[in-house]
């Protein structure tokens, strides 16, 4: 973003904030989380803003083109105000038409997908405790895990037990601390080679998704196989995701590991809701205080460059690691927990996303500060 400007023209980032007004027609979601908004130029001569090609289909893209330009020109300043929209390829294009086909399990509200550039950054454990903190917001939380070489899900939640069908031979999903959830691991034998657990990936996914018997959620919530390949894309084009949630930690805060999986969710045009940073501090249980162990803070700078929002810290403590192998995550056991209030907080920040009439506000949650 470049400002070379006169004293009265709004800055750049004026201009972005104003630009979180315009919604995509048809979403709850601005345009800019969307990632639609890829430059602003304030110049003497007035502004200029560069969109990605907004939409397939023309009148969205026309409706968005005129707010932006009634929005900025009504800035105190902005001059003459211009509005750059990039060329659509002919693949994108393709590409939206085919997400146009996706779909979320009936009687679901939300889906949201945990994602991470790299393996052991702490995605289940955070998807888990997410699912838990959503759950203490209200919220009727699912759970799925779709990682099937490495699923940790259920032994999260307290083991692996035998899932059973409807008559309609659909599958009821597990349930505990209040959370219905799948795993792959309910369905593969321990024993099973990895090469064969491939080709099974495809199936269980779409049977997962759209064969488990829910009910009505508020939120469910898939924890992503590590990375961001061909086995997350399958998952990610097949279900009408809201939102995705990015995980990473201060030692990979590699902006390039990040920058795959926003890549990944714009692939399927799918906003991406922030970073979490975990392990972010160590948090000492003996004393109580904070001890920063790597240099933190990476995530929220990362994020701030890349136009994401940032939705919290988590601190390294033992006990999630302990909770996650008993069966017995922290936000459930523990919700005053110093990790537990700092999940909630971005619960709180994620319903905001989703529900922008919600607020942060986790007041009703007896917040231990
Ligand atoms: N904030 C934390 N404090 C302490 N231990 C943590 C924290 N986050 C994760 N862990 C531990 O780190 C290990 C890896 O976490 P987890 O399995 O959630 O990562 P993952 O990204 O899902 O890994 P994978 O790539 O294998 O799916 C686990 O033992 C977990 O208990
Ligand atoms: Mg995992």
């Amino acid at each position: 973003m470049k400002s070379d400007r006169s004293d009265n023209m709004p800055t750049p980032q004026e201009i972005l904030a104003e630009l979180k007004n315009v919604k995509y027609p048809g979403f709850s979601r601005d345009i800019v989380s969307f990632g639609l908004v890829k430059d602003i130029q304030v110049g003497d001569a007035g502004v200029t803003v560069y969109l990605s090609a907004p939409s397939a289909n023309a009148e969205a893209a026309e409706a968005i083109v005129r707010e932006v330009e009634q929005r900025v020109a009504a800035l105190t300043g902005a001059g003459r105000v211009r509005v750059e929209v990039e060329a659509q390829d002919p693949g994108q294009q393709a590409r939206q038409a085919m997400h146009a086909q996706r779909r979320k399990p009936a009687g679901t509200r939300h889906v949201i997908a945990v994602a991470s550039g790299k393996g052991g950054v702490g995605k289940s454990t955070v998807a888990v405790n997410l699912a838990l903190a959503f759950s203490a917001l209200g919220w009727r939380v699912g759970l799925m895990d779709a990682d099937v070489y490495g699923p940790s899900v259920a032994i999260m939640l307290g083991g692996k037990q035998p899932v059973t069908l409807t008559p309609e031979r659909r599958i009821i999903p597990l349930e505990r601390y209040g959370i219905r959830y799948i795993s792959m691991a309910l369905f593969i034998d321990d024993d099973m080679p990895v090469i064969w657990r491939g080709p099974m990936v495809t199936k269980l996914e779409s049977e997962f998704l759209f064969n488990v018997e829910w009910g009505d959620l508020d939120c469910l919530v898939l924890d992503l196989p590590p990375g961001t390949g061909d086995a997350q894309l399958t998952i990610t084009q097949r279900v009408a995701l809201d939102g995705g949630v990015i995980v990473t930690t201060p030692q990979e805060i590699a902006l390039l590991d990040v920058r795959r999986g926003v890549t990944m969710f714009q692939e399927v045009s799918t906003p991406v809701l922030g970073v979490i940073e975990n392990m972010s501090y160590h948090l000492c249980r003996k004393c109580g205080r904070r001890h920063e162990i790597f240099s933190h803070g990476g995530g929220a700078r990362m994020a701030r460059e890349m136009n994401l929002a940032f939705l919290g810290e988590l601190p390294l403590v033992p006990e999630l690691r302990e909770g996650g192998d008993r069966g017995c995550p922290l936000v459930a056991t523990n919700p005053n927990h110093p990790a537990s209030l700092a999940f909630k907080q971005i619960a709180g920040k994620v319903r905001a996303q989703l529900e922008p009439g919600a607020g942060e506000d986790v007041a009703g949650l007896s917040l231990q500060k």
